[in-house]
């Protein structure tokens, strides 16, 4: 028996829809796999959990919750998203990994926080010139420039802002947020993609200066396959680098080149009432395939979780090379699954799964 566990905050609908799939698909596979809500009582340090996959969809509103799946990492259990990466990675490091990629990203810079942290005070900064060298700053950004928090998501403290004076009045709003000031890019086009396990990705077309509820848009036109490839192309190598196994990926076209605006989500928005009915399906399905190709390839007792090629290159010492992650599974078989190019469907993988069984035996 496996099973598949999903974590999750105050949203409405994607965790009920996910495990009513996941067990549905696993009937007609008839497989032994289940899924259902996490439950969480005690949690003994090193103890296994039952759970051989859990998605996270929450950790990162509860901090309890991230120990509690690094706990369970410790024991095998193949959580979505890797648990200790989501800890490590912020938008500015993303960012200038995208530069080492040769993904478009906007001009950025990290600020110092407006107040300072906690238990620091003037002789904490020391290193810090002051002040900065905002004329350095604005004439590599420009203006309008957007201001936002270097980690954070759902718009929070997100401003546009068109001068020098517009930034200070901001900077003095934001507290101990660390910021980064970035190029505004002037879009023709924008798109919001899923990413699941670095090989399957679904484009959704997006307006951003649309209100909330309008923002995915729902009858526009066919995506040209060209483009279509193109945006594809580079979500996979953005999440291939950074090692997200449940991601989305904001583009912005601007003369026809997609620029990365957002691409740490690894929570992202599955609600039916605001992605709609056809994203929500690809979403369900997508996440269920992933989390019963997860279960099936889970290894007991041996470390589960998934990387990305910036981390595998750290680890084996080599030139930050695309496809580290690869290389390194081609040596050792780990996680094999989740490398596989070609899109699998879970039933695919599970009857790759019994066959393999057979051999074995046989
Ligand atoms: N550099 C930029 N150029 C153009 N638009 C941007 C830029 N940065 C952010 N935006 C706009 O602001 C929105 C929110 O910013 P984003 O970086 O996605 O923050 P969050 O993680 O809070 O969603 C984006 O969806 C986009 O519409
Ligand atoms: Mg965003």
């Amino acid at each position: 028996m496996k099973k598949i566990g999903i974590l999750f905050g105050q949203e409405k609908t994607f965790p009920a829809a996910f495990v009513e799939r996941v067990n549905k698909k696993a009937k007609e596979m008839n497989t032994d796999i289940i899924a259902e809500p996490v439950m969480i009582d005690k949690v003994v340090q090193g103890e296994p959990l039952k759970y051989h996959v859990i998605i996270d969809r929450i950790s990162q509103d509860v901090p309890f919750y991230r120990a509690f799946l690094k706990n369970a990492a410790s024991s095998g259990t193949a959580v979505i998203n890797n648990p200790f990466w989501w800890s490590a990675d912020e938008k500015f490091f993303n960012n200038a990994l995208m530069t080492k990629i040769g993904v478009p990203v906007p001009k950025t810079v990290i600020l110092p926080s407006n107040q300072l942290p906690p238990d620091t005070n003037q002789n904490s900064f020391r290193n810090l010139s002051f002040p900065l060298d905002w004329e350095g700053i604005f004439s590599y950004i420009g203006f309008p420039a957007y201001f936002k928090p270097h980690a954070g998501g759902g718009w929070k403290s997100v401003y546009k802002v068109s001068n020098p004076e517009e930034l200070f009045k901001a900077y003095n709003e934001t507290e101990q947020l660390v910021m980064m000031l970035q190029e505004e890019i002037k879009f023709e086009e924008y798109f919001r993609c899923y990413c699941l396990d670095r090989q399957d990705v679904w484009v959704m077309p997006y307006e951003p200066r649309n209100p909330h509820h309008l923002r995915y848009v729902k009858d526009g036109p066919p995506i040209d396959p060209a483009k279509h490839k193109m945006l594809v192309d580079v979500v996979l190598k953005i999440n291939r680098a950074l090692g997200y196994d449940f991601n989305t990926v904001e583009l912005a076209l601007r003369d026809g080149i997609p620029y990365a605006i957002d691409f740490c989500n690894p929570a992202p928005d599955a609600e039916l009432a605001s992605v709609g009915e056809v994203n929500f399906e690809w979403i369900v399905e997508a996440a269920s395939n992933m989390a019963i190709r997860r279960a099936v390839n889970h290894r007991e007792g041996l470390n589960n979780l998934t990387w990305g090629d910036f981390v595998y290159s750290s680890a084996n010492n080599d030139p930050l090379l695309e496809g580290a992650y690869d290389e390194s599974v081609k040596k050792k078989p780990v996680n094999k699954i989740s490398r596989s190019r070609k899109s699998k469907s879970a039933d695919e993988t599970v009857k790759a799964e019994k066959k393999s069984k057979k051999t074995k035996a046989a």
